[in-house]
């Protein structure tokens, strides 16, 4: 059993479609771990089954050994950061950090001693007398995330709450949180759609597909070793071939090309995969026997720091990433060449 643990949790909300089918996921104490996925996979609704705010129609979740499926929001402490911060506008950000404080009665000394903490941990206390139409979106999301932490919860929330920041913003956001999560040892769920903001962050990746979870492991295993076509496409990979078994380690493409592979794969995968930046472009008839594969350029683009082409070559259209020197222009004859270490199979 792990801190948090989510048991074949089934979500409905018409009573026809499941928009959570089954799902299971399990989370060590101290551990970020992210809900990666499309829009309308089920994160949100995921994170509210963990929050308290819907009840599963199946399933059971539990932290820490207690059974929590059937216990209310407010009793569960969890701190809660979204999208929308939602600070009060009429109070000052002590007292939007301390308001959950007050709530629960706590004495005004132990209130101002707390918060005055937590402001000083979110690189706010200068700003403490302010409200919140004085500050920056940035340093806004900051006071929500002060209040989530200030009532010491049992678990982080975060739904999607940097995508109201801009680009650079984000960034730093992003390495605040972690700073702050690593810090306070929190376990923590966060809910993203984006890849890169995802793999930075947290320390395993929950990655959703239509209400189920298609891989869940360290952000570099699913980067190198997506399991499934979904996951793969997901994370940047494109180019993808049948493949067939044919020697150990070696596969044959459509055409009868081989294709040499350094990894092990499970007899059930038999789809070739790389990403654009992976392949090595080469002017025609050179590079190894195997793992190439001639073609002829389409379309070339320039993405400032490489091009991108779109060869045409006897297993299909490949894109290619590349930013060597020698370019090549629309009509080239080339080879492609897969390395065996960067083919993966799905
Ligand atoms: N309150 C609701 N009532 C009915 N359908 C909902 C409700 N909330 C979400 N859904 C549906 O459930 C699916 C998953 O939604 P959600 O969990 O918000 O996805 P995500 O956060 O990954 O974008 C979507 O198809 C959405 O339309
Ligand atoms: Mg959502």
């Amino acid at each position: 059993m792990s801190f948090v643990d989510l048991e074949d949790i089934r979500v409905s909300y018409d009573g026809k479609n499941n928009i959570l089918k089954d799902l299971n996921l399990s989370i060590e104490k101290g551990e970020l771990v992210s809900l990666l996925g499309p829009s309308g996979c089920g994160k949100t609704t995921t994170l509210r089954v963990i929050a308290g705010l819907i009840e599963p129609n199946d399933g059971a979740f539990s932290v820490d050994g207690a059974n929590l499926t059937k216990v209310p929001v407010h009793k569960r402490n969890f701190g809660m950061v979204f999208q929308s911060y939602a600070l009060f506008p009429h109070l000052t950000i002590k007292e939007n950090v301390g308001f959950g404080l007050k709530l629960r009665k706590e004495s005004k000394e132990t209130i101002h001693k707390k918060v005055m903490e937590m402001l000083e941990v979110t690189g706010l206390a200068d700003y403490a007398d302010r409200y919140p139409k004085q500050l920056s979106g940035g340093q806004r999301q900051r006071v929500a995330l002060a209040r989530a932490l200030v009532i010491e919860p049992k678990l982080l929330l975060l739904d999607e709450p940097l995508s109201n920041l801009d680009a650079k913003l984000r960034i730093n956001m992003r390495l605040e949180i972690k700073k702050i999560q690593q810090r306070l040892g929190i376990t923590s769920v966060f809910v993203t759609h984006d890849q890169e903001e995802c793999f930075s962050i947290s320390d395993k990746v929950a990655v959703m597909n239509q209400g189920v979870i298609e891989q869940f492991d360290t952000p570099e295993v699913i980067y190198n070793h997506p399991k499934t076509e979904f996951v793969a496409r997901f994370i940047g990979f494109e180019n993808f071939f049948d493949l067939t078994l044919v020697d150990d380690h070696t596969y044959a493409a459509g055409d009868g090309s081989l294709f040499k592979t350094a990894h092990t794969w499970e007899t059930t995968q038999k789809v070739g995969t790389i990403r654009p930046e992976d392949i090595t472009i080469l002017s025609k008839q050179s590079g190894p026997a195997v793992n190439t594969i001639p073609g002829t350029v389409k379309v070339r683009t320039f993405l400032g720091k490489s091009y991108q082409y779109e060869v045409e070559t006897p297993i299909g259209k490949l894109l290619v990433q590349d930013s060597d020197e020698t370019t090549y222009t629309s009509g080239d004859e080339v080879s492609l060449y897969i390395s065996e270490e960067k083919l993966i199979l799905v």
